[in-house]
């Protein structure tokens, strides 16, 4: 029973027919791979535009496979996290994921600025675990004038909880602070819409709801706002400029009008082949249906829990379907070292999830791949994980 698709998802099965394509390819045509191969490398990472646009709600010209997350985090940090003067902060929630905080930190210091002062983290109230809306926005209100830059997540990854983005993007460009989205867990899992939502970027890595196998291709969202700007400081490299003229290798650096105008390198062709093999399912599934079952699925979870293990397992994601996607955070109530215990019986057992500390075990059906039955038979065996 794999319910870890929150934290890397199964494989496509048609996956090893794209990745066997290209190592074919490779042996078959070398360098003319480029321009021959079945699928040519030149543009190879185009063949994920359309499937990705439609995913995160957004024109073509928006998105872009590339990077990994944390790396495409940075690079829109560098032009859209622009401190000065008095608008020299960043506002983040306090449980955000680590990768995310060290990489806001280490770019506040880049600017000789300091976490301490710099840096502001909306927890949930006192004895609640998940954020509400409208204290993300008071703080926004509070703090408008200082903030550079909100970085706020999709999906919450630790809680499971679904944000509120329309209201929030809207407050925090009403301040005049720019806003970034992690769409880690968010991506393939809910329903987006960037770009009517008004973020200026967002990035998401692939290897979770999406599919795309270990360290795969991440990906990345500049609203259209921004496409043609020239104005803003970006690290530049030759896949950012334009195919028609890359190779005449001039000296001279003009970005691709959009999102791929922040590329950097040439798109690794054996980790993208996976994100390709996913992306088809996705297109062919559609993601109005694959959210429909999710709920059914995520709701049948929620309520076998609360019937079978009303004491032993609290669930910490909200209640609501709309206010979260797969996954439900599970804190099981038990003494001490028995709750790590539980869960070590639970992958006995056979049921896959993971584990955060101190007490939170982490279960998402995926609506491609799990089955109610799956559901039910994860449920089981927690309850006798708990009750042993
Ligand atoms: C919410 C969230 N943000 C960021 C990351 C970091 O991703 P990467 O290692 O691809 O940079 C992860 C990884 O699991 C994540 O779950």
């Amino acid at each position: 029973m794999y319910l870890c698709g929150h934290s890397l998802g199964l494989q496509t099965k048609s996956t090893a027919e794209y990745v066997a394509q290209e190592l074919i390819d490779w042996q078959r045509l070398a360098v003319l791979g480029h321009h021959a191969a079945e699928r040519p490398w030149i543009s190879y990472h185009e063949r994920a535009t359309a499937a990705l646009a439609a995913l995160v709600g957004a024109a073509e010209t928006e998105v872009v496979a590339m990077n990994s997350l944390t790396v495409n985090l940075h690079l829109m940090m560098v032009s859209f996290f622009r401190p000065g003067g008095r608008r020299n902060r960043v506002l983040i929630e306090k449980s955000a994921f680590p990768s995310d905080r060290y990489a806001v930190v280490s770019q506040l210091e880049y600017h000789g600025l300091n976490a301490a002062e710099h840096l502001i983290e909306v927890a949930p109230r006192e004895g609640e675990r998940c954020l509400r809306t409208e204290d993300l926005i008071a703080c926004l209100e509070r703090e408008g004038p200082r903030l550079a830059l909100v970085l706020l997540p999709g999906v919450q990854y630790l809680t499971g909880q679904v944000l509120d983005l329309a209201p929030l993007i809207a407050a925090a460009r009403d301040v005049g602070a720019n806003v970034g989205l992690d769409l880690a867990h968010a991506v393939g899992n809910i329903p987006l819409r960037l770009h009517d939502w008004n973020a200026d970027f967002a990035v998401w890595c692939s290897y979770k709801y999406l599919n795309a196998g270990p360290g795969a291709v991440g990906g990345c969202f500049v609203h259209e706002r921004h496409g043609e700007r020239r104005d803003l400081p970006r690290f530049a490299g030759w896949w950012g400029h334009p195919e028609a003229t890359r190779f005449e290798m001039g000296p001279q650096f003009t970005p691709i009008a959009g999102a791929q105008g922040w590329q950097i390198s040439n798109p690794p062709i054996l980790s993208t082949a996976p994100l390709l093999a996913s992306l088809d399912v996705f297109q062919r599934a559609g993601m109005a249906r694959l959210r429909e079952k999710s709920i059914a699925l995520t709701g049948f979870l929620q309520s076998l829990i609360e019937d079978l293990l009303p004491r032993a397992v609290q669930i910490v994601t909200p209640g609501g379907a709309g206010e979260r996607g797969c996954q439900l955070s599970l804190r099981l109530v038990l003494p001490g070292p028995e709750a790590r215990r539980c869960h070590e019986r639970l992958i006995g057992a056979g049921v896959i999830g993971d584990w955060r500390e101190p007490d939170i075990v982490r279960l998402a059906p995926a609506p491609l791949y799990n089955s109610y039955h799956d559901v039910f038979l994860a449920v089981e065996a927690l309850s006798r994980a708990v009750a042993s």
